[in-house]
């Protein structure tokens, strides 16, 4: 099985910038490079924050987007994302019987199961998974085959990053989070958006992944309790599921500098390696 991670989308109306840049335009160039080099994969997944104000004209712009995406897209929420403007606009997307948008799909390679950790009420922006999003959860990982993998995808960190800034509006509730995955069992890979940076490592022994957003970046920064911002390129992330091994490629998809042979001599000695761009 092989897919494409998009996060932290957060499209706004037509006309206006976010921080300076177009989301809008960052992620058309994600879907052309997705559409050309990406012919093969499953699906395109969409981690959450979809839309910066959950404006229904920004959901409307998305649409208009990935509507030129030739992979089918999963969709999730993320903070800053409204469900009802969300459905006007993709009454398809994924819901789980009580209105959450979440869902779990068998692939042969694995069992891809998202859930939905936004509490539009919490001023803070911070995640929880209420006792409906939790019986979902157990529902989906009983019924699991037990035969492959079970990929999660969650907007909101359940644990600590060492972020200050972002620790404080992470999932509220990881204990009840954890609560299910020791009655059932434990995913074997989560996926998550909301921290606008590549970090990878485990949480109680699962491993985890969290990328770069399309738009706007976090910076590095291990002491404010602001969020800070940062505009370093954005990343979209290219997965690999096979029967020994889940494999992440992270792909800065807006870079346009030079690439050029690691063994050409030429390239090696040159004062300026982009004279020697292939
Ligand atoms: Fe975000």
């Amino acid at each position: 099985m092989k897919f494409v991670i998009l996060t932290d989308t957060h499209l706004v109306a037509p006309g206006r910038l976010l921080y300076g840049l177009d989301p809008a335009e960052r992620l058309r160039a994600a879907v052309r490079t997705i559409n050309r080099d990406h012919t093969d994969i499953d699906f395109v997944i969409v981690t959450g924050d979809l839309a910066h104000w959950g404006e229904v004209a920004a959901y409307a712009a998305l649409k208009e987007i990935f509507d030129e995406l030739v992979a089918p897209t999963i969709l999730l929420m993320g903070n800053h994302d409204r469900r009802r403007a969300l459905r006007q606009i993709f009454p398809d997307a994924d819901d789980d019987g009580s209105g959450y948008v979440q869902a779990v799909r068998h692939f042969d390679a694995a069992s891809v199961l998202t859930l939905d950790t936004v509490d539009e009420e919490s001023r803070t922006h911070a995640g929880f998974l209420c006792a409906h999003r939790l019986a979902f959860l157990d529902r989906a990982l009983a019924e699991a085959p037990a035969d492959r993998p079970v990929l999660l995808f969650q907007h909101h960190p359940p644990f600590d990053t060492g972020l200050p800034h972002l620790d404080r509006i992470r999932l509220r509730n990881p204990e009840n989070l954890w609560a299910v995955f020791e009655k059932r069992r434990r995913p074997d890979y989560i996926f998550m958006g909301h921290v606008h940076r590549p970090i990878a490592g485990s949480w109680r022994g699962i491993p985890f992944h969290i990328q770069r957003a399309t738009s706007h970046q976090v910076a590095f920064d291990l002491a404010s309790t602001e969020i800070p911002g940062s505009l370093e390129l954005p990343d979209y992330s290219f997965v690999r599921v096979e029967p020994q091994s889940i494999v992440i490629h992270q792909r800065p998809f807006l870079y346009d500098g030079p690439t050029f042979w690691l063994h050409d001599k030429a390239a090696q000695d040159a004062a300026n390696v982009s004279a020697l761009a292939h």
